[in-house]
């Protein structure tokens, strides 16, 4: 059977954990890939909702083997919450199917810090409302080789000292040029000390995990975090996260073969959304992103604020496509799109009079450009019941073959709802 990876194609927020936990019936091991608890990936089953932003979201399906590859960024008191909440919902979030990798990169106090006193320090139209999760200090550590990894949690005498050594750096930026109290290296160790040794037990080697499912023939689902336009490379830079977030990164951030890569499915939400700060050509500020935000219940699933609505953007969605290779896409949320009487989609931009296909790359470029639309009827039929292609509404088929043919990839899944069971 093939390996699934499942992404995100906008800015996050498209349904993904919702389509995971949905594939993750058919598969052996779930693997989340890159990114922290800055995600927030809702599933609701049988009307029960659950927000997961470590673990991956195969945990709900018993049995499944469910691993934290080496590209995430691990809060150990996140992680050590969510098993909790889990088990008191009865969910077997024990080692016995639960793994970390040695190799992850830990999130600490500092980080968190750090994330904090950059935001306050940017101006206002700068600021890149992060989720404050520490996730962009983690990553820095890791490139500039000081940070601390999961496995250095079993390690005290290593971990004390790279407290100290990290701490010796941060603590001159966070006295002298944030005008903070610096950290006290003790406290730190010994704040961090318990949930090292929760999170011990669960150290392993992710690679060989992910070897050994596919060797007793099983499906390994791979499952992405925020989204292609908040890439760290290929995002509307510098309004992104700090991890690479396209489908490449599946096999670095997991520790398997591109090869092993072999059906790639994009999250597209049937319209636009984005929180935080960053450019949004088709964004809207009238009754229709209204509608969107409102019926569409948009708010964070991490932090709470309100998500920024706007149009599809093809123009954004063909650039993901061309980054991340989708051999099909899922299309959630269309539900939400009932009720407004016309329906735009973005397909070209126009930049400095002339019209452009793709986004622009040079620093604010994509606050630049204006959307060209094109428009479709809309349709006024509830159609969260739904449960077949025939059974939509003529101008709903119609709307899911324009996103079809603009993109050049077939639509495989169909979301009307929140639900597990709201899909076709
Ligand atoms: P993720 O980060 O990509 O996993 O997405 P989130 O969980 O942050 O946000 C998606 C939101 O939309 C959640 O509240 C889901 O329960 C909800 N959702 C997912 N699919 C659908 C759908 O097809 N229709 C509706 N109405 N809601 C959906
Ligand atoms: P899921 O997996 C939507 C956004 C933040 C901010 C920027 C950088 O649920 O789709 P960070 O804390 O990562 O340094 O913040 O990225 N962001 C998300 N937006 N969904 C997410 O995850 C996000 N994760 C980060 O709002 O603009
Ligand atoms: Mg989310």
């Amino acid at each position: 059977m093939s390996n699934i990876v499942v992404f995100g194609s906008q800015w996050g927020d498209e349904g993904k954990g919702k389509i995971v936990d949905m594939l993750a019936e058919k598969a052996a091991a779930i693997v989340r890939f890159q990114g922290g608890n800055n995600a927030g990936h809702t599933l609701v089953v049988g009307g029960e909702k659950i927000v997961l932003h470590l673990i991956p979201s195969g945990i709900l399906h018993p049995g499944k083997v469910c691993l934290i590859g080496n590209g995430v960024v691990l809060d150990p008191a996140v992680f050590c919450q969510e098993v909790d909440a889990l088990t008191a919902r009865g969910v077997d979030a024990t080692p016995r199917r639960l793994m970390i990798s040695n190799k992850t990169h830990v999130i600490m106090p500092y980080h968190r810090m750090m994330d904090g006193c950059r935001e306050s320090a940017r101006a206002e139209a700068k600021k890149i409302g992060t989720t404050g999760r520490g996730i962009g200090p983690c990553y820095e550590d890791k490139m500039s080789r000081m940070g601390v990894r999961a496995v250095d949690l079993a390690d005290p005498a290593l971990l004390k000292d790279k407290i100290a050594r990290a701490l010796g750096e941060k603590n001159v930026l966070f006295r002298n040029l944030y005008d903070r109290e610096p950290m006290d290296p003790d406290r730190v160790f010994e704040d961090v000390l318990p949930l090292a040794e929760r999170v011990s037990e669960y150290l392993g080697d992710v690679s060989a995990a992910i070897q050994k499912a596919r060797r007793s023939g099983g499906m390994v689902l791979f499952e992405g975090a925020q989204g292609t336009h908040l890439d760290i490379d290929h995002g509307t830079y510098p309004f992104v996260t700090s991890s690479n977030t396209v489908v490449g990164n599946a096999a670095s951030g997991s520790g398997c073969a591109p090869s092993e890569l072999q059906r790639v499915i994009a999250i597209v939400k049937a319209y636009t959304t984005r929180v935080g700060g960053g450019p949004f050509p088709t964004e809207l500020f009238d009754d229709n992103g209204r509608h969107m935000q409102a019926k569409g219940g948009e708010f964070g699933a991490t932090t709470g604020r309100k998500r920024r609505c706007g149009w599809l953007d093809l123009v954004m969605l063909a650039e993901s496509v061309r980054l991340n290779g989708p051999t099909e896409l899922a299309i959630t949320k269309l539900d939400v799109l009932s009720g407004l009487s016309e329906l735009k989609l973005c397909v070209k931009y126009e930049c400095q009079g002339r019209e452009i296909a793709y986004p622009p790359q040079e620093q604010n470029g994509m606050a630049r450009v204006r959307p060209v639309y094109e428009t479709a009827p809309g349709w006024d039929q509830d159609i969260s019941g739904v449960r077949s292609l025939d059974d939509l509404p003529e101008n709903a088929r119609a709307y899911l073959r324009r996103i079809e043919k603009g993109l050049g990839v077939p639509v495989g899944i169909v979301s009307v709802g929140p639900d597990r069971s709201q899909t076709f």
